[in-house]
């Protein structure tokens, strides 16, 4: 049976509404906090829970869709056929513990691996970042321009200060002289909030070393209606079923900041 995609999007928006006010609502309450691959891994009793609520939704209306969840209660997914709903229940879990904010619900729906709707839900900002394949990306109802041509002394690119100092992943010289060529670098905590922010507008680029797929799939379709370009740091194309470095950015930047840095030889 094919998709009746415009059910789905307001499906999925309906539910990451609902997810949000769960959120917000477990503010006032006492939070278990675990530790996962290492002490800063960190995962609540709400990630968990949310990710199970989406699993519901999804099993109850589209029972023949897959879901690949960070927190694991989705299916063992092995390949993009078919649909699959790729979710990070919390993206910066750490921010959401320490903070109460800089922290987003992440879900990219794609169809045979081709991205067909991303959704990246600012929950205590009230802001939700969304696009459709071939329908534009908004934020809210306010429909995203393309990605502006900025220049690398003008951009603010998003990196964490991981990457500039010494790291196994990466030989931090080659990315270290960014922090004094760009306008400014930021890093908020949430990689699916900082891609949807190079979609805003808010950040013109975004370099990271380690990201899993239900960090980057909602970013990529939204970043794909404004024009935006996603790929490894080396400028590959990126894999949906393992880790990746991502770098998103205008196409411009993209090809001058590659250029510059030699990033394809790190
Ligand atoms: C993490 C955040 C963080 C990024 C990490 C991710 P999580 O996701 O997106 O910004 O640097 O690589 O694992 O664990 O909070 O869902
Ligand atoms: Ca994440
Ligand atoms: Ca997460």
């Amino acid at each position: 049976m094919s998709n009746n995609w415009d059910e789905i999007d307001q499906s999925a928006k309906k539910w990451i509404k609902e997810a949000g006010t769960v959120i917000r609502n477990s503010f006032t309450k006492q939070v278990g906090i675990h530790t996962k691959s290492n002490p800063n891994d960190l995962v609540t009793d709400i990630d968990r829970e949310i990710e199970q609520f989406f699993i519901k939704k999804i099993n109850n209306k589209y029972a023949t869709h897959y879901v690949l969840g960070e927190e694991g209660f989705g299916n063992e997914v092995k390949t993009l056929n078919g649909t699959v709903w790729i979710i990070d229940p919390i993206d910066g879990t750490i921010n959401f513990v320490h903070q109460q904010r800089n922290f987003c619900i992440s879900i990219g729906i794609y169809e045979n691996g081709v991205g067909m709707i991303g959704l990246i839900y600012d929950v205590v900002s009230d802001e939700l970042f969304h696009a459709r394949k071939g329908h534009g990306a908004y934020l809210n109802n306010i429909l995203l321009s393309p990605l502006k041509d900025t220049p690398i002394h003008e951009a603010i690119i998003g990196i964490n200060a991981t990457w500039v100092t010494e790291n196994w992943r990466i030989d931090h010289a080659i990315l270290s002289p960014i922090v004094k060529d760009a306008r400014g670098t930021r890093s908020y905590g949430s990689a699916a909030l900082e891609m949807a922010y190079v979609a805003a507008g808010r950040l013109d680029g975004y370099i990271t070393m380690r990201l899993s797929p239900w960090d980057f799939a909602a970013g990529i379709v939204i970043l794909n209606e404004v024009g935006g370009v996603v790929t490894t740091v080396k400028g590959e194309e990126i894999s949906f079923l393992e880790e990746n470095s991502i770098f998103a950015s205008s196409s411009n930047l993209h090809n001058r900041m590659l250029q510059k840095y030699k990033l394809n030889e790190g």
